[in-house]
């Protein structure tokens, strides 16, 4: 029942609370989906909408950017660093040009298999593009659940990753996939944010069990390294 509750307050929040922008959003390009995340891995949202723009116009199609010089798409890339990523994505693009005749994939398996995407990024693309039930789980989302859930796990242990990836995939609505993912995603980064989140206001806070304890500011909890 608790679940339930976070979940429908959750998508309602969404649907009458959520004012949040960002042009990759209700995106159901694959490759859209893809590129936008790819840039997000270790981009703030403000820095990389700019670069997604640029790339989308520059390379419009999945094969459009796989025939690209490789010196080329390294320009456009300059600034965000991580330049393995972009080098994997070209590759990425590659495959799919290669393998899938320039369509993207729409299983969930043969996302992940692509070069460069592991499971967040394949779970976004399933669920944004293709509606798949499988959960996200960002730094947005750990914060959200072991906050309302009070899950001390570390999020960076074995066990945490498994704990937080069974109780993100049980909440998820299968069949209302890609508006759940972002929007547990926007409300990490919008109300149940790392500093000062908006407690007061929230519409989940009659049950979240790091309100009731105190322990808002102490969750998530991760290891030293
Ligand atoms: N960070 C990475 N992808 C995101 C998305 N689709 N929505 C919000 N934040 C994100």
């Amino acid at each position: 029942a608790s679940r339930l509750f976070f979940t429908e307050k959750l998508l309602e929040w969404n649907r009458e609370a959520n004012s949040r922008n960002m042009p990759w959003k209700g995106e159901k390009n694959p490759y859209r989906i893809w590129l936008s995340e790819i840039i997000l891995q270790q981009t703030r949202v403000e820095q990389g909408w700019p670069y997604y723009e640029r790339f989308i116009q520059h390379y419009p199609t999945v094969t459009d950017l796989a025939q690209a010089p490789e010196e080329e798409v390294f320009r456009l890339w300059q600034g965000l660093g991580y330049y393995a990523r972009c080098k994997n994505m070209l590759a990425a693009a590659r495959e799919i040009t290669d393998q899938y005749q320039g369509k993207f994939p729409d299983q969930y398996d043969q996302i992940k298999a692509l070069k460069g995407i592991g499971p967040y990024t394949a779970a976004a693309v399933a669920s944004f593009a293709f509606n798949l039930p499988h959960a996200v789980l960002d730094g947005n989302v750990y914060r959200v659940l072991a906050r309302y859930f009070g899950i001390d796990t570390p999020i960076d242990s074995t066990a945490g990753k498994k704990q937080f990836g069974e109780l993100a995939q049980a909440l998820l609505p299968a069949a209302a996939a890609a508006e759940y993912n972002q929007s547990i995603m926007d409300f990490g980064a919008v109300v149940c944010k790392p500093q000062q989140p908006t407690c007061n206001d929230c519409p989940l806070n009659r049950k979240c069990i790091a309100r009731q304890q105190q322990l808002v500011a102490v969750l998530p909890v991760k290891t030293k390294k």
